[in-house]
């Protein structure tokens, strides 16, 4: 399987992002080598929720030239004691704020990237800062958002994380047609300056039109009847993928009028009502798991947490039928889609009423299914659903294989339509 990087964010900061990418980061080391990466540079927080003693970091991979794979903390004896977590590691922010590392320049931030993807792990967490900057955006997968945190108790935060959806496709937009773009020399008939208004236009929510990237989409349509590189737009807006986990959960019609609901509607006016939005789960709020992070020892390693109590268990096939029903309505189950031409017809785009019963039948599935669960339950719901997107889908569904820096992104895209053309002219 190729290497995962996901990055967990939020848009906004203390919505529970650290303490859920540590345990979860805790959980998948159980699956394969995991490494935990503290992008929030200027607070340094997760070596303040995690009592190991740390001897390198990132400052002696910035200014030490340490590589990165050597700046790797253990847990060690004090937290793991029988080594149940020994494929876990984390890289810890400086100690105390470094301007030139908190706010990295871009030559610092393309250096982290490469180190972060010449990391040698099966899992690669990145716990990002608050906010929609480049230190930020930078470090998302070209086609999903990673994991969003939202927590009923902070409904603006879930604009704000929404928010990073757009932000990722709007980087893209403008790479595709900045005025050096190789893409013009493969696609002709392209008035870079008009299409550049046209996104600033889209971009602006004070204007009207266009509302959002459909709009944008349909116009492009009609002023370029034919052009192909129509479709591959749509196919890029289209296959974008919003993942989110509900945090401090505290029942089912909360989450959706507080979360859910912001969130799709800021979607889907805002970005497009062709992006899929699925819900991995929820952790339940709970004095615990706070109290895990005021100790400094992550909830999952404290022998308090409670554990799942073991009730008569149910038998196989029903589980793994209910964990299918599960996936279904959380959108994760589509088939694998087959690396196909971007169709030339839109296939049509849901009502944004379709996407909010969907969310709402899914959580309300999962709720009659898991209500009762535990935080250790809640991990391993997430995990599962994880798992079943990393063993049935592409990299680039959920968090990416190689994080991709300025420039690199539309070769790419070029390079991926030549070896189809080439695959469609040898049938
Ligand atoms: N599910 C929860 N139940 C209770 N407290 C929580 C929960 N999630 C987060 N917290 C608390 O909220 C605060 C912010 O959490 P943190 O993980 O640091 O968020 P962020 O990284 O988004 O700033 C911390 O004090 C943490 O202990
Ligand atoms: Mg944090």
């Amino acid at each position: 399987m190729a290497k995962r990087i996901i990055p967990v964010s939020s848009g906004k900061g203390g919505v529970g992002k650290t303490s859920f990418a540590i345990n979860l980061a805790l959980c998948l080391s159980q699956y394969g080598r995991t490494i935990l990466v503290d992008l929030d540079t200027g607070t340094s927080s997760i070596r303040g929720t995690i009592d190991a003693p740390v001897s390198r970091d990132l400052y002696h991979f910035f200014k030490k030239g340490a590589p990165l794979q050597e700046c790797i903390t253990p847990l060690g004896s004090k937290l793991d004691p029988h080594d149940k977590f020994a494929d876990f590691g984390f890289i810890a922010s400086p100690r105390h704020m470094i301007e030139a590392i908190t706010n990295m320049n871009r030559t610092w931030r393309n250096y982290l990237i490469d180190a972060i993807n010449g990391l040698n792990a099966d899992y690669i967490i990145l716990d990002l800062k608050a906010g929609l900057d480049p230190g930020v955006i930078d470090f998302m997968p070209p086609a999903n958002s990673g994991i969003l945190v939202f927590t009923p108790n902070h409904p603006a935060a879930t604009l704000a994380a929404s928010d990073i959806a757009k932000a990722i496709l709007f980087r893209e937009l403008r790479e595709l047609f900045h005025k050096d773009s190789p893409l013009y020399q493969h696609f002709k008939g392209i008035d870079a300056r008009e299409i550049n208004m046209l996104i600033d236009r889209t971009e602006d929510v004070y204007e009207d039109a266009p509302g959002n990237l459909d709009d944008f989409l349909q116009l492009l349509a009609q002023r370029m009847p034919g052009n192909s590189f129509v479709a591959i737009l749509r196919h890029i807006v289209h296959r974008f993928r919003i993942y989110y986990v509900l945090n401090r959960f505290d029942g089912v019609e909360t989450s959706y009028e507080t979360a859910v609901k912001p969130l799709v509607e800021n979607v889907t006016r805002h970005i497009s009502s062709g992006l899929q939005i699925s819900n991995l789960g929820w952790i339940n709020e709970s004095p615990g798991y706070h109290r895990a992070n005021v100790d400094r020892i992550p909830y999952l390693l404290a022998d308090k947490a409670e554990q799942p109590k073991p009730e008569k268990k149910p038998k196989m096939d029903e589980v793994s039928r209910q964990m299918e029903e599960l996936y279904s309505l959380a959108g994760l189950r589509r088939k694998k889609e087959p690396a196909s031409e971007p169709r030339e017809i839109a296939s049509p785009i849901p009502d944004r009423q379709v996407v909010l019963d969907g969310q709402l039948k899914s959580i309300e599935a999962l709720f009659r299914a898991k209500g009762r669960d535990t935080i250790h339950q809640n991990f391993e719901y997430i995990v599962s659903c994880l798992r079943y997107v990393f063993q049935n889908k592409r990299a680039t569904e959920l968090g990416t294989a190689r994080i991709l820096k300025q420039g690199e992104l539309v070769p790419l895209l070029l390079a991926q339509k030549m070896r189809r053309d080439a695959a469609m002219r040898a049938q």
